[in-house]
């Protein structure tokens, strides 16, 4: 069976106090979801103690960002290992933040996704397209490409530590979110990728992301194809978060 997770990327938002609270009352809650649906909170990377500390292992932390380097001279940069050896067993790759803002190309993500899977940690890694690239029909091929070649260095054995999360770039923090209609279609024409690149696409959680709320993640989970959530904003929201997490069933 496919995991199912939930996942709450804060971005550059938070604090020492937000990461205690709500990961507090997330923790005590989670107790009542259904067995074998995975929480990740993925703070900024100085509150990963923090975090990692109330969660008490009952739920899982992840990074937003790892270097494309094990070890060295990179001033402000933070390694995967350094990563996994705080507490964190999830790593975000290729975030559409990531690429639009800091340059991250394909290239890049096939590094990273490379060196988190080789420290063990599971890569959560994002693609999606633009407004103008989906208007102009091309979206399938876009994110087909992301796929492709972000995952690229991945090797047989490896898959199991791969989740992918589509996440169209115009839907992300805009209030829009795909129809569970389209994200359907997408998450279903990864997997064919997938499964044309030899992975095992059955078992590779797919999730969903972009202006996920308490109010339509249901419908979106309900999608055969859609494993779960990134949820940025209202993952800042301790009761939003917890009801998003509970949208999802483990059995679907
Ligand atoms: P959003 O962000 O839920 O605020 O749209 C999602 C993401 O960027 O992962």
């Amino acid at each position: 069976m496919r995991r199912k997770i939930v996942a709450g990327n804060w971005k550059m938002n938070g604090s020492k106090d937000l990461s205690e609270k709500l990961v507090g009352y997330v923790r005590s809650e989670s107790v009542s979801l259904d067995k074998g649906v995975e929480v990740v909170i993925i703070p900024p990377a100085i509150y990963i103690g923090d975090v990692v500390r109330e969660a008490q292992g009952n739920i899982s932390v992840g990074i937003q960002n790892v270097a494309r380097w094990q070890s060295g001279a990179y001033t402000g940069e933070v390694s995967s290992e350094m990563a996994k050896d705080s507490g964190c067993c999830f790593a975000l790759v290729g975030h559409s933040e990531r690429r639009q803002l800091f340059g991250e190309t394909d290239k890049m993500v096939a590094e990273k996704v490379s060196i988190v899977v080789g420290s063990g940690l599971t890569a959560i890694v994002c693609v999606g397209e633009t407004l103008e690239e989906r208007e102009s029909g091309r979206a399938e091929v876009v994110v087909a490409g992301q796929v492709r070649e972000g995952l690229s260095s991945v090797k047989q054995g490896d898959w199991q530590n791969i989740v992918l999360a589509y996440e169209p770039v115009w839907a992300i923090g805009t209030g829009k979110t795909a129809t569970s209609d389209d994200a359907q279609a997408m998450h279903a024409a990864i997997r064919d990728v997938l499964r044309d690149m030899g992975a095992p696409a059955d078992e590779i959680a797919l999730l969903y992301g972009g202006s996920v709320k308490a109010d339509n993640a249901a419908d979106l989970f309900s999608e055969p194809d859609v494993d779960g959530g990134l949820i940025g904003g209202a993952s800042l929201v301790a009761k939003e978060f917890m009801s998003i997490c509970r949208s999802l069933s483990a059995g679907t």
